[in-house]
């Protein structure tokens, strides 16, 4: 297999998303592989959310009748299929050509809701016509407001009905195995939908004075960027990597319609606690009915079940869809989504559980010496 080669069929073997992690591995560039699938400074954070899931243990119930048995949610009013979310994934075409365009045509088939990156290589437009399906934008604020709003104005008028607002990289986090490779993103795969260079708004530094705190983080957003745009958009909005139960209660009080616990797949600060540690308190200081979804080492069905059970209305996945995508473009990516939604129905029928408000905490079997759950 070459780098940069996709399959037209999909062998039999490949039945899990592991078994999408490792073909993708063989079709793409070593330095694409590090950029995808490494995370911040040691990694630590990237590991914990993988092992997080295997600590928890589901109850398998027995006997029950479940032949009316779905997985369908509502989640901000919109009716969906599953509570499996393709989360915002930067410069898709570094391993598909199609990019996000092959991705939301897997959304459609599979009748998933996707969020499309203000880094995505497609542009909005083209990204929309592509899936019938719940469509989302995922925001980063940009140097400046006008900016900012005209990335918002442009989704809207997309048909994009949420907006994403992902808060937890005011800078990036330390990419250290990204820096060792030398990787740069190629002129093919760059984000086409922002037009500024940051580098222009960077205000000059003095010698005294931080690169990172005088000049990067003086165009980082605050908590009153997130009011001013909510008064300047029509759109819902979900504030995307919370961690800190006081931070997801503030969300809450300035009238955020939703939050994502995530860690940004441990790419951002490294050794923070997994999404997946900070839900059960999240879920109980937030009530039972807002909306709260997580992100962070989905890779089988059954962790779709735990994340639900300790407090998730709906998990995104990262990873997996640029692994689907660099082994067989949309069908790799609607083959993995299929995967993944009949493992959780497995999973869920075998928990006895015919709906997804049924999987509660009391699905989860406690292990008293672990004080988090
Ligand atoms: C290559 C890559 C690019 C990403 N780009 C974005 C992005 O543009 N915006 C964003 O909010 N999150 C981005 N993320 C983070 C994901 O949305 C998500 O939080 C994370 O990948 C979830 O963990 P998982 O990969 O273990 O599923 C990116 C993640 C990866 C791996």
């Amino acid at each position: 297999m070459q780098y940069g080669e996709h399959l037209k069929l999909i062998p039999p073997e490949i039945c899990s998303i592991e078994d999408y992690e490792i073909r993708a591995r063989k079709h793409v560039s070593p330095e694409v592989w590090t950029y995808i699938n490494s995370g911040s400074a040691s990694d630590l954070t990237l590991y914990q959310n993988l092992v997080q899931f295997d600590q928890i243990k589901i109850w398998n119930r027995v006997l029950r009748q479940l032949t009316q048995g779905h997985t369908r949610i509502n989640l901000l009013g919109h009716e969906l299929k599953h509570p499996i979310i393709l989360g915002p994934v930067a410069h898709q075409k570094l391993v598909h050509p199609l990019g996000e365009i092959a991705t939301a045509q897997a959304a459609d088939v599979t009748e998933t809701l996707m969020v499309a990156s203000t880094l995505a290589s497609c542009t909005l437009k083209d990204i929309a016509h592509a899936t019938q399906s719940h469509l989302w934008f995922q925001l980063y604020f940009q140097q400046t407001k006008e900016n900012t709003l005209e990335l918002v104005k442009k989704a809207e008028k997309s048909g994009y009905t949420a907006l994403v607002i992902t808060v937890d990289v005011p800078i990036n986090g330390l990419r250290t195995a990204v820096q060792r490779s030398g990787f740069n993103i190629p002129a093919e795969a760059e984000a086409v939908n922002i037009s500024s260079n940051h580098f222009e708004y960077l205000p000059y530094i003095q010698p005294n004075e931080s690169e990172i705190f005088q000049g990067w983080m003086s165009l980082a957003p605050s908590w009153d960027d997130i009011e001013w745009l909510k008064n300047n958009t029509r759109l819902p909005i979900i504030l995307k990597g919370i961690l800190h139960p006081d931070d997801a209660v503030t969300a809450q009080n300035i009238g955020a319609d939703g939050i994502i616990v995530s860690n940004h797949g441990g790419r951002a600060l490294d050794t923070t606690p997994t999404s997946l540690e900070v839900l059960p308190t999240i879920r109980k200081r937030l009530g039972a009915d807002y909306p709260v979804l997580m992100d962070g080492g989905i890779r089988r069905g059954g962790d779709v079940f735990k994340a639900i059970a300790l407090g998730a209305n709906a998990v995104l996945l990262g990873r997996p869809q640029l692994y689907g995508l660099a082994v067989a473009g949309a069908l790799g990516v609607a083959h993995m989504l299929q995967l993944l939604i009949q493992e959780f129905e497995v999973t869920m029928a075998l928990a006895g559980c015919g709906q997804v408000d049924a999987i509660t905490h009391d699905c989860i079997a406690h292990n008293p010496s672990h004080s988090l759950f």
